[in-house]
């Protein structure tokens, strides 16, 4: 087997600033010791997020040429809702400018208060589109997910006997339509199965509960079907990807992700009575139907970024980059979740660092330790991100797991800078012992990560 290589050449480049420790140490401090609040030209590996920083081809770039940016009815907009009706097979299509923006819009038009919407692991902006409603967002992931060391290989997958019991609970008239993530990135960028969709479809149809697919990363979950479920390997991606969408009576979508793009989204459904519900919100907040938050070139791009992500030979190479990191991180003894998801490794912060509790914030001490030792930029995904705090007594309950997440960009970074990203994550573990925990500061009400102040302990 030879190196499997990147299946591009680069014919742009984009500076990456070399900088000291004591320069690193300066703007940390500068920034409170909050990775977040750190310039992008401050950073060196930039693993913050997979969101919208990948890099489009040349393709996609001559694509935008041909964007038409006609108000109504453009050619962008036909290509675009033919790519996606041929992947998706939904009857109504729209175009909203992000993720969030499809969610606000499907919360809006189909919750009201006291609504239940089971999901395998809600991300955090569905949840709080959902709870700004007054709904409740519940996570039914199964013991698996939940397990970093479990080797299971769909450790995305929704617990059905949970759901059982959610639907028992409220009853089906309170739960307006269950959701899946794929791939669950709360919980690692786990895939779901192929079976266990349409397990879910059933018992959701008992109920005449519809189902509705976020579908951020679908084509790395296609890759996994593929790799991984039995009697699979010979389906392409696309045919796999389309069998998913057929069981859901709607979608989600941040074309951030696997729409290889920087900006988009989308929102799409069968139901001709929702269709009508999510058009007046869309032209309300977003724009006319067939732009919906986006200019015609963004349109060109997605229609021809959606195909690329569905390409073998990109899922192969990227899976390929996380499944090397994963494995040399491994043979070192460095705890991550395991087995690698489809976008980003997960360092375990608290198997990292034993000696700080979660009352210090071991990831925030993992994060800030990763981006002086080699301007590396990852996120917390722990106490800070989902602990709970009483706002009347300050006390903390927190998270189960204290994670760091190292999303990669799509497209982006070479094996050259993996290698890199390995040695400053080893230089880390040798010295893990010296490290210290955080103290917070300063902290917003809600959605705190962002822009909280720490001081090291
Ligand atoms: N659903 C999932 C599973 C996501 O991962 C995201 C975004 C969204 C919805 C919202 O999409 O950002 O376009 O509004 N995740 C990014 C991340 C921000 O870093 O994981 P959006």
């Amino acid at each position: 087997m030879k190196t499997i290589i990147e299946p591009f050449r680069i014919k742009m480049t984009e500076p990456i600033k070399p900088s000291t420790r004591a320069q690193r140490e300066e703007k940390l401090k500068a920034a409170h010791n909050n990775v977040f609040l750190v310039d992008a030209e401050d950073v060196t590996i930039d693993l913050l997020t997979d969101s919208g920083t990948g890099a489009m081809s040349a393709q996609q770039w001559a694509a935008m040429m041909l964007g038409d940016e006609s108000y109504a009815g453009s050619i962008s907009w036909k290509k675009f809702e033919s790519t996606v009706r041929d992947i998706t097979g939904f009857k109504y299509i729209f175009p909203t400018h992000q993720g969030r923006a499809a969610e606000r819009i499907l919360a809006g038009a189909l919750l009201k208060a006291g609504n239940v919407i089971p999901n395998n692991s809600h991300f955090d902006t569905t949840r709080a589109n959902i709870e700004f409603v007054g709904a409740i967002a519940e996570d039914l992931l199964t013991d698996d997910g939940k397990n970093p060391a479990s080797t299971a290989p769909f450790k995305g997958n929704m617990d059905l006997g949970k759901l059982e019991a959610v639907i028992a609970k409220h009853g089906a008239e309170n739960i307006p339509f269950g959701m899946i993530t794929v791939t669950n990135n709360s919980g690692g960028g786990q895939p779901v199965s192929l079976a266990n969709m349409k397990a879910v479809k059933e018992l959701l149809n008992r109920h005449n509960i519809p189902l509705i697919i976020d579908a951020c990363r679908f084509a790395e979950n296609a890759y996994f079907i593929q790799q991984r479920e039995e009697g699979q390997k010979n389906r392409t991606l696309t045919e796999i990807a389309q069998e998913m969408f057929s069981l859901a009576d709607a979608s989600t979508m941040s074309l951030k992700k696997d729409g290889l793009v920087n900006i988009g989204g989308w929102l799409c459904c069968h139901n001709e009575a929702w269709a009508d519900k999510f058009r007046n919100l869309l032209i309300l907040t977003e724009g006319f139907p067939t732009y919906g938050g986006l200019a015609g070139r963004d349109l060109e791009a997605i229609a021809v970024g959606l195909r690329e992500a569905l390409e073998p030979d990109y899922q192969e190479y990227r899976n390929a980059t996380i499944r090397y990191i994963a494995s040399r991180l491994t043979e070192r003894g460095i705890p991550i979740v395991k087995p690698a998801g489809g976008h980003a490794v997960f360092l375990d912060a608290k198997a990292f660092l034993p000696h700080i509790p979660s009352s210090e914030f071991p990831g925030i001490a993992l994060v800030n330790a990763l981006y002086l030792a080699g301007g590396v930029r990852g996120v917390e995904l722990g106490s800070v991100m989902f602990g709970k705090r009483n706002p009347e007594t300050g006390e903390e309950t927190p998270s189960v797991m204290e994670l760091v997440r190292l999303a990669f960009p799509r497209r982006v970074y070479t094996q050259s800078h993996f290698d890199y990203l390995i040695e400053v994550i080893e230089e880390v573990w040798e010295k893990r012992d010296s490290l210290k925990g955080a103290r917070i500061t300063k902290q917003p009400p809600f959605l705190r990560h962002f822009t909280a102040h720490f001081s090291p302990i």
